[in-house]
C-alpha cells in the first residue's frame, strides 16, 4: 500500500482529518458536509476537520497547505502554498494570502473599515510571501503585509508593513534589533 493509500484508509477510519488532495477528491467530499463545498484546494494541501470550518464560495488553496480547525474563511480567500493556518483564523472577504505564509491561531483578519458598510468601505489586503503572522494579530482592512515580515503576537496592523520587517504593539511599531 503506499504512503498517500495509508493515509487516506487512516483518515476514513478515524475521522479526524480529511486530505483533499484535488478537485477530483474533493467532489468525493461533498457528501460529507456542504460546509467545503466550493472549497479548490491543490496536490498536498491538509484541510483538517473541515466539517469544524467555514469555508465561503470559491476558497482557493494552494499546494502543500496545513489548514487548522476551526477556521472562518470568506468568499473569493485566495491562499498561496505551502501556508499554515492555525486554529481559530478569520480570513473574510477580499484578503489574499500569497506562498509559505504562516497565520498563527487567532489571527483576525477585517475587511470593513466602517462597518456595518455592507460592502461600501471593504478594503483588500495582501500577505506577501514568507510573511509570519503571529497569535491574535489583529488585521484592520486594507492593508499590505510585505515579503518576508513578521508580527507579533497581538498586534493590530493598522499600516502596510514594509518587507522584511518585524514589527509589535497597538498600533503595530517596528521592533529594531538590538
Ligand atoms: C515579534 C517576535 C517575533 C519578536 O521576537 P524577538 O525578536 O526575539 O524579540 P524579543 O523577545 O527580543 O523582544 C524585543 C522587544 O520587543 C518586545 N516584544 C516582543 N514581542 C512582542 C509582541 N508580540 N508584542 C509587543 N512587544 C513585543 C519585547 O517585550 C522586547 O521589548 P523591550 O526591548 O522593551 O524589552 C516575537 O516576540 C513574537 O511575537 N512571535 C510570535 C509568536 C507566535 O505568535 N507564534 C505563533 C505560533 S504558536
Amino acid at each position: 500500500m503506499t504512503e498517500t493509500a495509508l493515509f487516506k484508509s487512516f483518515s476514513l477510519i478515524t475521522g479526524l482529518f480529511v486530505s483533499v488532495e484535488n478537485r477530483d477528491k474533493l467532489w468525493a467530499l461533498r457528501s460529507e458536509g456542504e460546509k467545503i463545498m466550493g472549497l479548490i484546494t491543490g496536490l498536498g494541501t491538509i484541510v483538517y476537520s473541515p466539517e469544524k470550518s467555514n469555508f465561503g464560495r470559491n476558497v482557493q488553496i494552494g499546494k502543500r497547505c496545513k489548514i487548522h480547525f476551526p477556521v472562518w474563511f470568506g468568499d473569493n480567500v485566495v491562499i498561496g502554498n505551502d501556508c499554515k493556518i492555525q486554529a481559530f483564523t478569520f480570513i473574510p472577504e477580499g484578503v489574499i494570502i500569497e506562498d509559505n505564509v504562516f497565520i498563527g491561531p487567532h489571527v483576525c483578519f477585517t475587511n470593513d473599515k466602517h462597518p456595518p458598510s455592507q460592502g461600501k468601505s471593504w478594503g483588500k489586503t495582501i500577505v506577501r510571501r514568507g510573511a509570519v503572522i503571529g497569535a491574535n494579530a489583529s488585521i484592520l482592512p486594507g492593508i499590505e503585509i510585505g515579503e518576508n515580515a513578521t508580527i507579533g503576537a497581538g498586534s493590530v496592523i493598522t499600516k502596510n508593513i514594509e518587507a522584511n520587517r518585524t514589527v509589535a504593539g497597538n498600533p503595530a511599531k517596528e521592533l529594531l534589533a538590538g
